[in-house]
């Protein structure tokens, strides 16, 4: 027994005992759609954004998701059920259980599944010394912009990383850059920060509008931009953003030295002002 409590369709579960039926459109199709919140001092930090994104997905496959506010007020008893203020909470909504098959069934419930754990937290070399990345082709489908649980793709390419000693994956389509495995990608050329365009093969990272604000913020130019492969390899500074990652600056892309090889001042600036919105979100 693990100790850790569940959410399943409004019940909360010891997570041995949390089940979903075997005809979850969910489990069969990868019909569902998910968010990964990060809470910060007992708070979940941006959720009416996650939450916002939901529901874009919800609409996107004709999802009926069901009461938000239920939702919120049970992810919250979820936190304190596990006694956890420093983690991850995981929300998945299903389309449902019913037999299988292709055409979206109407009239069924979604299946509502919910966890939190807590982040195992990076090495601190990640930031202080940079990482390296890969490049794939991006073999995804043209509707990333939909946050499914259909990830296999992502999860291809983040293995393909790991193995090559790297920590993300990014995603390269017609010799231009889209975004990574599971975090948004920024590049630094002469103090301006350049961040791909959102088109339908990337999705609207929430860590990325909240590190656009902040740069604008701080007086840094901000261009959202298509990025070619070369212009990746000839930037000043990358980094990569996302929920649970943050910031992580990277120094090595394709065994291509970024910039100086260190992480960089903008980097710097804008992970000290991320830092800075975090620490104040258990305040709210
Ligand atoms: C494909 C993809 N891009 C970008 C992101 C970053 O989004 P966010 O900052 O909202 O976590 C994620 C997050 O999981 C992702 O899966």
């Amino acid at each position: 027994m693990t100790g850790i409590t569940a959410y399943v369709n409004g019940r909360f579960l010891p997570l041995g005992e949390a089940a979903v039926g075997i005809e979850d459109r969910g489990y069969q199709f990868g019909d569902g759609i998910y968010e990964v919140v990060r809470v910060y001092g007992g708070t979940p930090f941006k959720m009416r954004e996650h939450l916002d994104r939901l529901r874009r997905s919800a609409r996107a496959i004709e999802l009926d998701l069901p009461d938000l506010d239920r939702l919120t007020e049970d992810a919250l008893e979820l936190l304190k059920r596990n006694g956890l203020r420093e983690c991850s909470l995981y929300i998945q909504v299903t389309r449902g259980v019913c037999p299988r098959k292709h055409t979206v069934p109407r009239g069924i419930a979604p299946t509502v599944v919910m966890t939190a754990r807590e982040v195992a937290g990076f090495p601190a070399e990640y930031r202080s010394r940079g990482v390296k990345l890969i490049t794939v082709p991006d073999d995804r489908w043209a509707r990333c912009y939909i946050k499914t649980t259909n990830l296999l793709p992502n999860v291809l390419a983040r293995s393909k990383a790991e193995r090559a000693g790297a920590y993300e994956a990014v995603f390269v389509r017609d010799g231009f850059v889209m975004e990574c495995s599971s975090s948004n990608l920024f590049i630094v050329e002469s103090g301006a920060l350049v961040t791909p365009p959102l088109t339908n093969y990337i999705l609207a990272g929430v860590t990325r509008a909240t590190v656009i604000q902040l740069a604008e913020e701080l007086g840094i130019e901000v261009r959202e931009e298509a990025v070619s492969l070369e212009r990746l390899y000839r930037s000043d500074e990358v980094f990569v953003t996302g929920t649970v990652t943050e910031i992580v600056p990277a120094v090595d892309i394709d065994g291509t030295t970024v910039g100086t090889g260190k992480p960089g001042p903008v980097f710097s600036l804008l992970y000290r002002g991320y830092t800075g919105l975090t620490a104040g979100a258990g305040d709210a």
